[in-house]
């Protein structure tokens, strides 16, 4: 098994490798150690055995003889002593000459050689016994020999036991066998009980293992069981603990994290956060809808993503020079044109500049009407002047000497007069514009019938309609509904356009006021038969001071107010007007009103 490989392994087989290699190198020193001792243990006991019965046969045939032997007696001697004590017994004469063998007979015992010079036989001619390990060239075995002198009245001689060395191997072989076997027990038996104890001792260990992985999975309602009391309980204790702080911590982030997110989806401002390396972090709703962005901006650049090198500009001053918020105007050009106030604040964390919020005010309708202020400004002194020289002009003329021209005093009188009715009308529709744009119109809404106003209108209009031979028919049917209107406001709205159709019709033109309804509205026409809008002035003859033609309009009178203070009106009632017109043939300016 490779290194990396016991790494990877469950801990209670680890344990139970380590436990199992202790055991076993703990065994096998013991096997050693027994086997040693053992296989002395054996030797020495065949060995005392064997002195003891040579002994014993040292005194038997100490006092066995009365007689002197006949040839081939001690072999018989011998032949019984071998019998009794099962062991091979020679006796051998003082000269070294074999008298017997128990294991040879006679015709044998002649051939053997004199056994005066072995080791046995002087160990025990010199003293109380000899003894050693050989050979036997006799028998071809290798030999433990005891030998011990006897003496009795008739004779005098050795006599020397032997027993092979392979019974002694045989015996503690033996012995060996049934150690090894008792250890490979008790090997396995302590590999098995270790292994069941590490598995109870890491089961909880793993469950706090299975129990972490859920947890960083996001379940947080996952507990260990703990039901011991030693360390790993104390962990488990710990672990539950954790976990349980984990989640708290984690709800309180997250219901930061989603109280931020509605403050910041809720905020009409856009709003953009990078980090310290000018790395996107987050981009509100409003802004990205704002700049048609529709994947996620986080970790590029401002540069990437806002085509716009001024944002990006801001964000790395913010970034580099801590120097507290900057603010710009820049102007963007796509998706739309657009004017942006920027203001850029860093984020510190003690003293270190973090990040950086980019908050974006739309600003392009601000600018748009600080500009139609300036015009209008612009344009009503314009129009101002323009009677006033008149009128100031003739009046030195006629100061000058001209008032004595009878003929022409008059003539420039009228002037005079004709002005100062424009300067009052245009002060007259000034004041009508401000009051309806500053909400202090006071128009109250009644159920009233239209065509009533409509004829109304008609018969104040009467004579400058025939002035101008222009027909003006009325084409309202009388059970049209009622609608909901003031009606001061809706007469002036149709004394400006029937006006205006009249104004800019031809001689001998037609104005036709026709009516029509459907479940929620009340539309009405006003067509005429004059000169027509062109295309692209349409769209902004309801502006301020809008006029096609200025020279034609101001000789007619006109002030280029009309229009829009209609468009005012009609708003105010919660309707709408629109105008079609074709250049040369006529136009046809119509509104709608709520229903009563
Ligand atoms: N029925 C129409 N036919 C052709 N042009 C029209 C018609 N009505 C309006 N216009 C054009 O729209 C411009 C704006 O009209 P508006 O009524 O606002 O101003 P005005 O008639 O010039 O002045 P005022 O109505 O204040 O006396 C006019 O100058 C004219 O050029
Ligand atoms: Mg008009």
């Amino acid at each position: 098994m490779k290194r990396r490989d016991f790494f990877k392994l469950s801990i209670h087989y680890k344990i139970t490798i380590i436990f199992g290699i202790i055991s076993a190198v703990t065994l096998i020193g013991i096997y050693l150690y027994l086997n040693k001792s053992l296989t002395e243990h054996t030797y020495k006991r065949i060995r005392t055995n064997l002195l003891k019965q040579t002994f014993l046969a040292r005194s038997i045939l100490s006092g066995a003889l009365n007689h002197c032997p006949q040839p081939g007696e001690m072999d018989n001697i011998a032949d019984r002593l071998g019998k009794d004590l099962d062991i091979r017994v020679t006796i051998v004469g003082m000269e070294g000459e074999v008298l017997g063998d128990s294991e040879l007979d006679l015709t044998q015992i002649r051939s053997v050689e004199n056994h005066l010079h072995r080791p046995e036989i002087q160990g025990a001619l010199n003293g109380e016994f000899g003894e050693s390990k050989r050979f036997s060239t006799t028998i071809r075995k290798d030999m433990l020999y005891i030998a011990a002198a006897f003496r009795n009245d008739n004779q005098r001689g050795i006599v020397r036991l032997s027993i092979p060395l392979l019974e002694i191997d045989l015996l503690s072989g033996y012995l060996k066998k049934l150690l090894l076997i008792s250890l490979l027990i008790a090997f396995i038996f302590s590999v098995i009980i270790t292994f069941i104890a590490s598995v109870f001792i890491s089961k909880p260990i793993k469950e706090m293992a299975q129990a972490a992985g859920d947890i960083a999975d996001g379940d947080f309602s996952r507990k260990v069981s703990v039901s011991t009391h030693d360390e790993v309980g104390d962990l488990a204790r710990a672990f539950n603990h954790m976990a349980e702080q984990i989640s708290a911590r984690i709800e309180e982030v997250t219901a930061n994290r989603s109280r931020l997110e509605a403050v910041l989806l809720s905020m009409s401002e856009g709003v953009m956060v990078v980090d310290a390396k000018c790395g996107i972090l987050l981009m509100n709703k409003p802004l990205k809808d704002f700049l048609l962005i529709r994947d996620d901006p986080a970790g590029k650049k401002p540069l990437e993503v806002i085509r716009n090198i001024d944002i990006q500009e801001i964000a790395e001053n913010v970034l580099n020079l801590k120097k507290g918020v900057e603010s710009r105007e820049i102007s963007l050009l796509f998706p739309e044109e657009r004017i942006l106030l920027v203001h850029a604040t860093p984020v510190l964390r003690e003293d270190r500049v973090e990040g950086a919020v980019l908050v974006f005010h739309d600003i392009t309708e601000l600018r748009r009407l600080e500009k139609v202020r300036q015009d209008f400004v612009a344009n009503v002194s314009h129009e101002l002047r323009t009677p006033v020289t008149i009128i100031k002009g003739y009046a030195e003329t006629l100061l000058e000497g001209a008032l004595d021209d009878k003929e022409h005093a008059r003539e420039f009188l009228q002037v005079i007069h004709s002005d100062s009715d424009r300067l009052a009308r245009l002060i007259d529709d000034l004041l009508d514009l401000s009051r309806i744009e500053s909400g202090k119109l006071n128009l109250t809404f009644r159920p009233c019938a239209i065509k009533g106003i409509v004829e109304r209108v008609v018969s104040e209009l009467k004579k400058q309609a025939d002035e101008r031979s222009v027909t003006i028919k009325i084409d309202i049917p009388d059970n049209i509904s009622n609608m909901l209107a003031d009606e001061a406001g809706i007469g002036q709205v149709l004394l400006n356009l029937l006006d205006n159709a009249i104004k800019y019709n031809k001689e001998k033109g037609f104005v036709t006021v026709s009516a029509g309804e459907n479940d929620e509205y009340i539309r009405l026409e006003i067509i005429d038969t004059g000169v027509g809008i062109p295309e692209r002035d349409l769209k902004r003859i309801f502006e301020r001071f809008y006029r096609v033609d200025k020279a034609r309009s101001r000789e007619l009178g006109g002030t280029g107010l009309g229009l829009s203070i209609v468009k005012h009106i009609i708003q105010e009632h919660s309707g709408e007007v629109a105008v079609e017109s074709l250049m040369g043939q006529g136009s046809t300016f119509s509104f709608t009103i709520p229903k009563a």
